[in-house]
């Protein structure tokens, strides 16, 4: 067998992807009945497993996949789908086009008279010059596609990668057009049920849609959604992970190593257990020899201040400043950092509400008690869900990766 590549950042290619099998049946499963959305931290695995799902297909299904983190209308979002169904699906496309689907047949037609100054993979151009009111005009447009994707007789999903931010993304600009969009959205995910539709919807994301609905009290638009958390590596996978990246590569080691750098991780971010172990390769392929726990200690305290993790480290800093709203928004940097500089025991919940507390009170927030503390539950589950920190014992809170720990003392503690 190939040995499986390391991978610091982009998606695992669906040939290396481990530990997902049982989550990508259960995925499929879930598809035959209900639209589903992956919630899951940041960098854990989510496009990982959308890849998966669009290289190996199940139950007949077209897929057609698209990340919208940097869209904020969702003309953008349906202009996409429909460039990838032309370019990944061209034979549907082209049948859609005899069937009489104009805006297809234009955009195409005019794709073929601009071919040379546009190049071939213009689709999206020539969708936005066959209608120059796409914005305007984008609910017809999306009505029309489905009203299409439905008349092909096969399932088809539609992956939405990152849709959390293409609320926010919207919410920045007009908030009555998200809400609108949301409630469009939601009625065509129900009428037709999705036990009497042919399209699926798949959408990914960051745990914090529930929360940015929460917000804009439109928790309900994505209730019917079955939701399906990707699950957290166990122990014994990230063990597994170091044992079989390592010896196929014929590293030396000591057996207690996969253990000691599963300790260190703490709960594993996937991504972190990619970039540790590469880094004990890298470290033996410098300078063979066996590999010990003492060797793991010094690769971790190492990357807490290499140039190569410092990009990726700061990015789970700055997102706080992209995501969560004030005054949560201060408080997080605040706990965290208290965090950051406290023990291995951690902090207690009443110590972490009581800094909390205080907190809003010198920035002059006047709203009661009651309201308060539920902004601070609120906080909590965002960073749980966030894997910034978890329970470490009853009622003691501490950040769940080790390497983030230490990295937010050093820079932020
Ligand atoms: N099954 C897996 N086994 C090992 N490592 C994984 C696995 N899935 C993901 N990773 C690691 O996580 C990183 C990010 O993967 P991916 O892009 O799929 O996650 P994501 O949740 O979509 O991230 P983002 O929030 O940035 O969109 C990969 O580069 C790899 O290091
Ligand atoms: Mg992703």
């Amino acid at each position: 067998m190939k040995e499986p590549l390391f991978y610091t950042g982009e998606p695992v290619e669906p040939c290396d992807l481990m530990f997902r099998d049982d989550f990508i049946d259960i995925v499929w499963e879930s598809l035959r009945q209900r639209h589903v959305l992956i919630a899951a931290p940041r960098r854990t695995g989510k496009t990982s497993v959308m890849n998966h799902l669009m290289e190996y297909p199940r139950h007949g299904f077209l897929v057609v996949s698209q990340n919208v983190q940097d869209f904020d209308h969702p003309a953008g979002l349906f202009q996409s789908l429909l460039e990838n169904l032309y370019e990944q699906h061209n034979s549907v496309a082209e049948r859609l086009i005899r069937g009489g689907w104009s805006l297809l047949k234009e955009s195409r037609q005019w794709l073929g008279r601009n071919v040379e100054s546009v190049g071939a993979g213009s689709f999206k151009i020539a969708l936005r010059k066959t209608d120059p009111d796409w914005n305007a005009n984008w609910k017809q447009h999306a009505d029309e596609t489905l009203r299409q994707l439905r008349s092909i007789g096969q399932p088809m999903l539609l992956i939405i990668d990152e849709l959390p931010d293409l609320i926010l993304n919207m919410r920045r600009h007009n908030e009555a057009d998200l809400r609108d969009f949301l409630g469009w959205f939601r009625k065509i995910r129900q009428d037709p049920p999705p036990s009497r539709d042919t399209i699926r919807w798949l959408i990914g994301g960051s745990t914090n849609i529930a929360s940015t609905l929460d917000e804009l009290g439109e928790v309900d638009l994505i209730n019917d959604i079955a939701e399906e958390p990707l699950p957290v590596l166990s122990e014994e996978q990230v063990r597994e992970f170091v044992q079989r990246m390592l010896s196929c590569r014929g590293v030396d080691f000591s057996q207690t190593v996969p253990r000691r750098i599963s300790v260190r991780l703490g709960r594993p971010i996937p991504f972190f257990m990619q970039l540790v172990t590469q880094e004990v390769f890298r470290s033996w392929r410098r300078e063979p020899r066996k590999i010990t726990t003492r060797d793991v200690d010094e690769i971790f305290d190492g990357m807490v201040t290499s140039q190569a993790s410092q990009g990726k480290l700061q990015h789970y800093h700055s997102r706080i400043s992209r995501y969560y709203l004030e005054p949560r928004q201060s408080a997080a940097y605040l706990l965290l950092s208290k965090l950051s500089l406290a023990s291995d025991q951690g902090i207690s919940r009443r110590a972490l509400q009581q800094l909390f507390l205080q907190h809003c009170s010198e920035r002059g927030e006047t709203s009661d008690s009651a309201s308060m503390r539920s902004q601070f539950n609120h906080l909590m589950r965002d960073l749980e869900n966030d894997f910034y920190v978890s329970e470490c014992s009853k009622d003691q809170f501490d950040f769940s990766s080790g390497v983030m720990k230490s990295w937010w003392r050093k820079y932020y503690g």
